[in-house]
């Protein structure tokens, strides 16, 4: 676990421009001030991110995002119900939000997300002021369960560590917009989306791309979580030279789960993915489309698209 000293010392890096990975629930984050236009380019840098991808904002807490973007009653009512937790909210930008334009995009919307972690808490309120914190690989790469992982991700970069451990959760946080209209939900999570419709009733598909209405999460439409090998969902088997993931009964040379637990197969999913990379090709066994189903294809669907 990281000590006090060492989030000291990165609340200050932050504070004076830096870039710091640090670990949240989900997966790891690549910190930075969000309120500081050249620390959030060097993030977009960093990760070789297209600068049309907007960036999740990371807050301690309820009162310190109300004070960047307008929380309505829904907006409220999720924030009081999964924060700190994995549901990022994509809400109108207050006007005098005093965040990057270039964290959002460019956008007139804000991502903000309260993470459980102590350590990502300890971060965000040592360094006094909201984090920019995109998952912390190469833009369109797996994510970063571990330290060990977000450093290799960042290689040569010159970005402090902080090491909180393993994730718990393994999978990002669920983002869901809230404007005019029913809320819709642009990325599946580690918060099962049917979590959220129990407060909020159903949650609609985002718009495709080209037609009126709110632009859809830009992360959305890439190619992304993705291994270097070929990757092959929905597989009963591995082919000769693939190395196949298990799930269930569906046993593999590593098995997501076999007891068939999405939770532990969400926790397990970009750390196995990593271990089987470099490989000719990675097959994985079939994950039911159910609660954090739903997410981990999402992810296996994206890695699998060429
Ligand atoms: O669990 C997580 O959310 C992790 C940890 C580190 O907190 N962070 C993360 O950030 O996954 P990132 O930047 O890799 O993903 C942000 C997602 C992208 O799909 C992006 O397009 C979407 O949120 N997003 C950000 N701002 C948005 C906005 N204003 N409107 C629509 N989508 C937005
Ligand atoms: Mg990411």
């Amino acid at each position: 676990m990281t000590s006090g000293a060492a989030i000291g010392k990165a609340a200050r890096s932050i504070r004076a421009g830096g870039l710091v990975a640090f670990p949240t629930e989900t997966v790891y984050g690549l910190g930075a001030d969000a309120t500081d236009d050249r620390a959030v380019a060097a993030v977009f840098e960093a990760k070789g991110r297209p600068r049309i991808n907007p960036l999740i904002v990371h807050v301690a807490g309820r009162g310190e995002a109300e004070a960047l973007a307008a929380f309505d009653d829904r907006a409220r009512l999720l924030a009081k119900r999964f924060w700190p937790g994995p549901l990022t909210l994509v809400l109108q930008r207050a006007p005098d939000c005093p965040v990057s334009w270039l964290a959002s995009a460019g956008l007139d919307t804000l991502a903000l997300r309260c993470p459980a972690h102590p350590v990502a808490e300890a971060l965000i309120r040592a360094a006094g002021r909201p984090i920019v914190g995109p998952s912390a690989n190469r833009s369109g790469r797996l994510s970063p369960t571990t330290a060990a992982h977000a450093a290799a991700e960042l290689g040569g970069l010159s970005a402090m560590v902080l090491d909180g451990g393993p994730c718990r959760l393994g999978l990002e946080s669920t983002v869901v917009a809230l404007g005019d209209g029913p809320p819709v939900l642009l990325r599946p999570g580690a918060l099962d989306a049917a979590a959220v419709e129990a407060e909020v009733g159903p949650l609609a598909e985002p718009a495709p791309w080209a037609e009126a209405g709110p632009r859809p999460s830009p992360g959305m439409l890439l190619r992304h979580y993705a291994p270097d090998s070929p990757l092959r969902t929905g597989a009963a088997s591995a082919r000769p030279g693939e190395a196949m993931l298990g799930f269930g009964a569906v046993d593999g040379e590593l098995n997501l789960s076999p007891s068939g637990d999405l939770a532990e197969a969400a926790a397990n999913l970009f750390a196995m993915l990593r271990r089987l990379d470099g490989r000719t090709g990675i097959a994985v066994a079939p994950i039911p489309e159910r609660g954090l189903g739903r997410a981990i294809n999402d992810r296996l669907r994206r890695a699998a698209r060429r």
